[in-house]
């Protein structure tokens, strides 16, 4: 006998909703762009001599030209990534897909990995390695973000300057952190190319998967 008064119900909606999607793919062009545009403005003054990065690579004209794609795209990560966190938050997809993440599942998963016996099966739950990616990029995209506008404005903010260490400092931290999102992207895009099903995913929605909500049962 059905129950009216049961509260849960389950709607299907796809793995990956279109607003999911299009949040991905624009900060995924928006990185791009970050990345090459940041490695035309260092080579115009390196951090390591020993460290230049291929021009083909890089994107702008010459230095300033460079720094103007560079605002370019930080405003739309910036905007995009403020947009991507309140949707991850208020949905409730921060929490159903991204924690907890346990230590001893992390070990466990990396040993797998290291043992060539990572499952691919299942491409509905993220796995301790991935939660653990997926939130730390996103703390090094949030400093990014913060370190960038400290090297933009040093003036105004010279107190938080000073906080980190003084000017050339916080261009260090920059720079380490492009080095990680480049690190994540490149482990990031090699693992996704190995399951592409994902990718299918996350271009057209995936599977359909079941989400509670408080609504009346038919
Ligand atoms: C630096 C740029 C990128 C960042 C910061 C990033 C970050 C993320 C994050 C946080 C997620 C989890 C999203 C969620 O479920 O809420 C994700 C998923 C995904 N990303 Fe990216 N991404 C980037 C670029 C790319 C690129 C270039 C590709 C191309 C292959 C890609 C392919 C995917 C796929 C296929 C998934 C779903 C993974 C799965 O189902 O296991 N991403 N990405």
């Amino acid at each position: 006998m059905s129950n009216s008064f049961t509260v849960k119900s389950t709607r299907r909606h796809r793995l990956h909703p279109a607003t999911l999607r299009a949040l991905h793919w624009i900060n995924a062009l928006a990185m791009i762009l970050l990345i090459m545009s940041g490695w035309k403005i260092y080579n115009d003054e390196v951090l390591f001599g020993w460290l230049h990065f291929p021009e083909a690579l890089t994107l702008g004209v010459w230095a300033q030209h460079g720094l103007q794609w560079h605002f370019f795209a930080m405003w739309i990560l910036m905007v995009n990534g403020i947009v991507y966190l309140a949707y991850g938050f208020s949905t409730g997809r921060f929490r159903r897909k991204l924690v907890p993440i346990r230590p001893a599942e992390v070990v466990a998963e990396i040993r797998k990995a290291l043992s060539l016996k990572l499952a691919h099966g299942d491409i509905t739950h993220y796995n301790a390695v991935q939660k653990l990616l997926y939130v730390g990029v996103m703390l090094v995209i949030v400093l990014q973000v913060v370190t960038g506008w400290l090297l933009w404005k040093p003036i105004q903010f010279s107190e938080a300057v000073a906080l980190f260490g003084g000017f050339q400092a916080v261009r260090l931290i920059h720079f380490l952190g492009m080095a990680a999102i480049v690190g994540f992207l490149v482990i990031h895009v090699a693992l996704a190319l190995l399951v592409p099903r994902t990718i299918r995913a996350m271009v057209t929605g995936g599977p359909l998967v079941d989400g509670t909500s408080a609504a009346p049962a038919e």
